[in-house]
């Protein structure tokens, strides 16, 4: 398997609305994460990858931009930001932009000019059609964020699509000065010197020419746009001109944020001689448990989860790589949906699924406050929201169709909302958690004056700590990175237990996810007297092992 830097490299995700504010107006900013990069230097991380800082209205927080070249001002100014990205780089981190071009905010010059007329030089540069006759839009496609994708302008008497909110237009890539446009930003970020892209919703850049009616979904009042937008007809083609263009200039990491996305069509993204991206978020693993809507609170069957994860690990081995994550800012905290974050296990299971996640093949993704087993959000009262997924849902579903009661409704975004990934992060036991000196944009999780960044680094036994160690144990053995994986014990409902080879090295990962003993035959193989721990989240060093604890992980090495 061929070597890359970025292949054996640590992301940690920084969502800066809620890392640090460093100004007192409740609102997390760039001179905040300055102030910060020695505690992401200690936890051992290569890469921030950095949701958009862009300027924009915040109608989807920084994911709708009005200008590529300018800095939010909340967040702060270009000197800011040239500040934060030489303090990183001196202290050897990496930045890596989110490049949101699916889609504009509805107030970016290109569309304030292209809704004035249809002969307008940037009309083009969106996704305009006729209605299908009075107050009805060109198809029946649903937006991800409710109601119709088609926002109706009075201006031209005419609707532009938006895949996502409806001051999201989306972009009409098959217009080719748009990629120039794309192109040429971007190349003015990597002049710059940032080292990379997140791309923000890549898979739905190409549309099918025609915009036929998408299947609907019984409970769902719209069709269903994936068919002819998600892998659209030239999705390839624009993502190798892209590469061509410009990322094959520079030395970058890259990874597409590609929903939908099957193993075979990852080959093609990011496959080793595909000359497109380094590597994909695929979600397989986030959506299991969604029966036709994510609003649920379905528990994850560890089986379909390993059988999950073990088809990307073994599929994509030597063709292309995988990414590594339980958590970003669009999914609830990972020790509350797949481990157990009451008072008794919530360190334990933290730990546990860390070390299940780091030490598969990949490059791991760590979410802010992941590394601190932050908890999601005891919402009871559509009121606590900021999400616009949450709000315009809850209209839709219980004020306008009443297809479901608010009650249920609440209990679901508990479990599944963005913002549970979106309050503040949890810095010290001072008022708002150390975020901020004054009234923070989203509720601070009342659980910081025991969950949060001092406690963490003052326990040498913490969440923190044990996720240091893991990105240390990666720098310095090969085999976590490039070692091929095999699962062991596919039907055991209780415990994940997979292994790793390289040359005449093995590892044995064995994670328990529940809170019972559950007995373990070792390997053989493992129980050679060369054998040893190579991390614990129960301090266990050698000897025999019959059985794993509560949540417990343990890594062994021959
Ligand atoms: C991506 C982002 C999400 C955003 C959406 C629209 O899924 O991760 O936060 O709302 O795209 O840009
Ligand atoms: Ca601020």
């Amino acid at each position: 398997m061929k070597r890359a830097w970025w292949k054996e490299a640590v992301v940690y995700q920084i969502y800066p609305r809620s890392f640090m504010d460093s100004n007192g107006d409740g609102v997390g900013d760039i001179k905040g994460i300055t102030g910060r990069l020695d505690y992401l230097k200690e936890l051992g991380i290569d890469v921030i990858w950095l949701s958009p800082v862009y300027q924009s209205p915040n109608d989807d927080n920084g994911y709708d931009i009005s200008d590529y070249q300018a800095i939010m001002t909340e967040f702060g100014t270009m000197e800011d930001f040239d500040d934060m990205l030489r303090e990183a780089h001196e202290r050897g981190i990496k930045i890596m932009m989110d490049l949101v071009v699916n889609h504009t905010s509805d107030e970016h010059r290109w569309f304030v000019e292209s809704r004035k007329s249809k002969d307008n030089s940037y009309r083009d540069y969106y996704i305009w059609r006729e209605g299908k006759g009075e107050k009805m839009p060109p198809n029946n496609w649903g937006s991800c964020f409710s109601g119709s994708a088609w926002q109706y302008d009075e201006a031209t008497d005419m609707y532009y699509l938006h895949l996502f909110s409806k001051k999201q237009p989306d972009l009409n890539w098959d217009n080719e000065k748009v990629r120039e446009e794309v192109f040429s930003m971007m190349d003015w970020w990597c002049r710059k010197g940032i080292d990379g892209f997140r791309m923000d919703v890549i898979s739905m850049i190409s549309k099918t020419k025609e915009l036929p009616d998408g299947p609907v979904t019984p409970g769902n009042l719209y069709g269903d746009f994936g068919p002819y937008c998600i892998h659209g007809p030239n999705v390839h083609r624009y993502l190798k001109e892209m590469n061509e263009k410009v990322l094959s200039r520079y030395d970058l990491i890259t990874v597409g944020e590609t929903s939908g996305v099957t193993v075979e069509d990852a080959k093609r993204y990011a496959g080793e001689s595909e000359h497109e991206l380094n590597m994909v978020f695929q979600f397989e693993h986030m959506d299991i448990g969604n029966n036709g809507t994510k609003w649920n609170r379905n528990p994850v069957p560890l089986v379909e989860f390993k059988k999950v994860m073990s088809k990307w690990q073994t599929e994509l081995e030597g063709k292309a790589w995988n990414s590594l994550y339980l958590e970003n800012h669009d999914q609830p905290r990972s020790v509350s949906r797949f481990g157990n974050d009451s008072e008794e296990y919530r360190e334990r299971s933290a730990k546990m699924l860390a070390t299940c996640i780091h030490m598969m093949q990949g490059t791991p993704y760590v979410y802010q406050g992941e590394e601190l087993g932050m908890t999601n959000y005891p919402f009871t009262d559509i009121s606590q929201f900021r999400d616009i997924e949450n709000i315009n849902a809850y209209h839709e579903l219980v004020e306008v169709s009443g297809t479901r009661e608010s009650e249920e409704l609440i209990s679901c975004f508990q479990y599944k909302s963005r913002d549970n990934a979106r309050t503040p992060m949890q810095w010290d036991d001072s008022p708002h958690a150390g975020f901020t000196e004054g009234k923070p944009w989203l509720a601070v999780n009342p659980n910081y004056k025991k969950i949060n960044a001092k406690a963490e680094m003052e326990n040498p036994n913490s969440v923190f700590h044990y996720y240091k160690k893991l990105i240390a144990l990666r720098k310095k053995y090969d085999i976590i990175v490039y070692g091929s994986y095999e699962l062991l014990l596919p039907e055991d409902e209780n415990l994940y237990v997979y292994t790793r080879s390289l040359e005449d090295e093995k590892l044995l990962v064995m994670c328990n996810f529940t809170k019972e003993n559950r007995a373990i035959e070792i390997p053989q193989e493992f129980t050679k007297a060369d054998g040893k721990v190579l991390i614990s989240n129960y301090g266990r060093d050698n000897g025999e092992i019959k059985n794993l604890k509560p949540y417990e992980a343990l890594v062994l090495i021959v």
